[in-house]
């Protein structure tokens, strides 16, 4: 029997060793690339899977470049970079990670909600200055202040029950609802409008979609309260840009904590692109990001919200299991 080949896209050493360790070397080949994912790249033509990240952006000609491709499995909760439609017409199936870290996303958002509501940021550099004034350090209680979750799956729902744990009432918006979740963690479903209007903190948790694509726009930021602060750790997308700009410009938001955030993705080619022919609209993104750092009151993370080792340990334990279970006809996390 030919071995299984996979071919694993963006990932970390040390994450090497941990997947090396985990797959039976007598059933499968592991190639692990360190160039990101390309059509031209020679590894695709015989894998039988790629395992990828969410920068790995596999559209069509990758897709059409893999001649023996029956899986891609993505070590992520969202898809979004992979074009599924396409590889369902290919009878490709992707696989997902769904369930690795809603309490790791969820605490993140919380690093940045109370990082933002205590001003820890700033008094974090004043101290590194020896400065331990309290000027312009007031912050303010979240205890009955009132959340808007968007998307009340996995992550939004853990995000609730923290905000629980903190005294706040939760309002949230989801095209699914579920009562009885409702009313046993105290939150109400409201539509989006009342969400932007009622919400002194709204945090993104729905996936990136074309039904999402730009939910909140120029349309409706105004809609806003006034002095909100805005946490998104789900994808940069689902805020058009320009409404983000204008909300902190005008003060609609108070601050923002961003996990996710325009040209996110060019983060670590940044460091060439004094050498390399870069597209205008790179360096618009990447300009744009760094008139958000000059302001204290963003704090940009680098997409590192599900980055903690238990999160990722399970991330990649279950991408084993989904790839074995492929290959097994047994039951994996099946996106199509
Ligand atoms: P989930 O699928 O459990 O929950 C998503 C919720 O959004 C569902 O309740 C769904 O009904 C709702 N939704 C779908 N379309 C909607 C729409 N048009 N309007 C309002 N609600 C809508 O997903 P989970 O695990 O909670 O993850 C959410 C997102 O978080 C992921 O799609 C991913 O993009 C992002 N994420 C970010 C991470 C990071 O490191 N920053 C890590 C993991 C996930």
């Amino acid at each position: 029997m030919p071995k299984i080949k996979i071919a694993f896209f963006s990932v970390p050493q040390k994450e090497k060793n941990y997947l090396t360790k985990k797959f039976d070397k007598k059933k499968y080949e592991l190639a692990f690339l360190k160039e990101g994912i390309d059509s031209t790249n020679p590894a695709l033509k015989d894998a039988d899977v790629l395992s990828v990240f969410i920068y790995d952006n596999v559209d069509k000609k990758v897709i059409d470049a893999s001649k023996k491709l029956k899986l891609i499995a993505t070590r992520s909760t969202g898809y979004n970079h992979i074009n599924t439609e396409f590889a369902k017409k290919k009878k490709i199936s992707v696989c997902n990670v769904p369930y690795y870290g809603e309490n790791t996303v969820a605490e993140h958002t919380f690093a940045l909600i109370l990082a933002l509501s205590r001003n820890i940021h700033k008094a974090y550099v004043r101290s590194q200055q020896s400065n331990f004034s309290l000027d312009g350090l007031r912050g303010f209680d979240l205890r009955g202040k009132t959340l808007g979750v968007i998307g009340a799956g996995s992550i939004g729902v853990h995000v609730m029950k923290i905000a629980k744990g903190f005294g706040m009432k939760v309002v949230a918006y989801d095209v699914k609802k579920n009562h009885m979740l409702e009313e046993l963690l105290d939150f109400k479903y409201v539509d989006l409008n009342t969400l932007l209007s009622a919400s002194d903190i709204i945090t993104l948790h729905c996936p990136y979609n074309e039904k999402t694509h730009h939910l909140i726009n120029m349309n409706n930021i105004s809609k806003i309260k006034k002095g909100a602060l805005f946490v998104n750790t789900a994808r940069n997308g689902i805020i058009e840009p320009a409404a983000l700009y204008y909300a902190i410009d005008r003060g609609i938001f108070s601050g923002a904590g961003l996990d996710v955030f325009e040209g996110e993705e060019l983060l670590k080619e940044e460091n060439q692109m004094l050498t390399k022919n870069v597209p205008l609209e790179n360096v618009e993104a990447l300009l744009k990001r760094n008139l958000l750092l000059r302001r204290e009151n963003i704090i940009l993370t680098p997409h590192m919200a599900f980055d903690s080792q238990e999160a990722v340990e399970r991330i990649l334990d279950t991408t084993v299991e989904n790839i074995n279970s492929f290959f097994e006809n047994k039951n994996y996390y099946k996106v199509i």
